[in-house]
């Protein structure tokens, strides 16, 4: 509401128009039309017509007052709307002033579908499980004993600053790597040993780091960690368990090769790379033309990582991989940016549903 003190005009003319003016601005939507009105541009043209002098003067005096008491209406029109605009819903996912029907469709649960990443964990996991390999969940959440201590790390080594992730004010670390399930696992685990049977676990779990984001790295990233102990193991066993996997996984025979790598908690450690799945190793955009994808850091168990769950190194040794498991899917279905999986991007999600 606006509570203005009406001007007066003497001029008869300019009167009659600010009377009108006023009835036409209550009428209004866009306030601010009133000062595009006809009836004043037509006043300004008067003035031109009157005689030069004292009633000219006046005249356009009270003519400009005229337009100013109208600025003035529009000016509180203007504020008095903000004070009785309602707030925001910044938490609606479109702007609240759109119009019902250009508002996006929400997705009711039952057009929803399973995340590509989820579907093919759950295709993962029953290959290792055909392979006879159990799966363990890793934490989101864990300590600094299990992401370095229990791995090799001696205190203040530079291997650490790899594995840069986020820390909570209590110290707790949101894990960089699924490694910081071994030691757990080896300790829950040992028992078969001593029945006989091998260790043969994967873990699949999230996993963070302090990176820069692009096409082909994340700071939330999902790993399969896989640990496999018993008498006798060597690199030859690691090899030939990660091809049988990849060849099932990828439904065609798949070339492997590997380097030498350094990682604190295997000895010796590997880089494991693949014939690009996507062209054969012709060359492609996936594989930047070099025909071979990196795929795994993986090696032989340190003995200081099985002293340290309690597993005797003299008697027993193992393996063990972590393997990117975004990278492998992206090989699996030529998807060029790694950001698509946790984008939210319905044209990307939609075309695994
Ligand atoms: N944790 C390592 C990483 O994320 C990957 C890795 C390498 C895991 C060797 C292993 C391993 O279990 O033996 O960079």
């Amino acid at each position: 509401m606006l509570y203005l003190q009406a001007m007066e005009y003497k001029d008869p003319e300019i009167a009659k128009v600010a009377k009108t003016l006023r009835d036409k601005y209550k009428k209004l939507e866009d306030k601010r039309a009133i000062l595009r009105t006809p009836e004043i541009g037509a006043l300004y043209e008067r003035i031109k017509t009157l005689p030069a002098g004292k009633v000219r003067a006046e005249f356009g005096r009270e003519v400009n007052e005229l337009k100013a008491e109208l600025e003035q209406l529009v000016r509180k029109s203007r504020t008095s709307n903000i004070e009785h605009r309602t707030s925001i819903d910044v938490t609606a996912p479109f702007d609240v002033n759109t119009p019902l029907d250009e508002r996006p469709q929400l997705l009711t649960a039952d057009q929803g579908s399973r995340h590509p990443l989820t579907a093919e964990q759950e295709i993962i996991l029953d290959i290792f499980s055909r392979m006879g390999f159990t799966a363990v969940e890793s934490l989101e959440l864990d300590d600094d004993y299990h992401m370095f201590g229990s791995l090799n790390f001696p205190p203040d080594h530079p291997a650490r600053d790899d594995y840069d992730s986020f820390v909570t004010d209590e110290g707790l670390i949101a894990p960089a790597h699924t490694s910081t399930m071994q030691n757990r696992v080896l300790k829950q685990y040992k028992s078969n040993l001593e029945s006989d049977q091998p260790i043969a676990v994967v873990i699949p779990g999230r996993t963070f780091r302090n990176e820069d984001v692009d096409t082909t790295h994340e700071h939330t990233l999902y790993q399969l960690e896989g640990i496999y102990v018993d008498k006798g193991i060597h690199a030859g066993h690691l090899m030939a368990t990660l091809k049988a996997f990849l060849e099932e996984y990828y439904e065609k025979q798949i070339e492997i090769k590997t380097q030498p790598f350094y990682f604190p908690f295997t000895e010796p450690s590997f880089e494991f790379a693949i014939s690009c799945p996507f062209c054969g190793r012709a060359g492609c955009q996936i594989c930047k033309q070099t025909g071979w994808i990196e795929l795994l850091g993986c090696g032989l168990i340190h003995p200081n990582v099985l002293k340290e769950a309690g597993v005797d190194p003299a008697q027993y040794t193992g393996f063990a991989w972590g393997l990117g498991t975004m990278r492998l899917v992206m090989m699996k279905y030529g998807i060029e940016d790694i950001r698509h999986f946790q984008s939210g991007n319905l044209k990307f999600l939609r075309q695994f549903s």
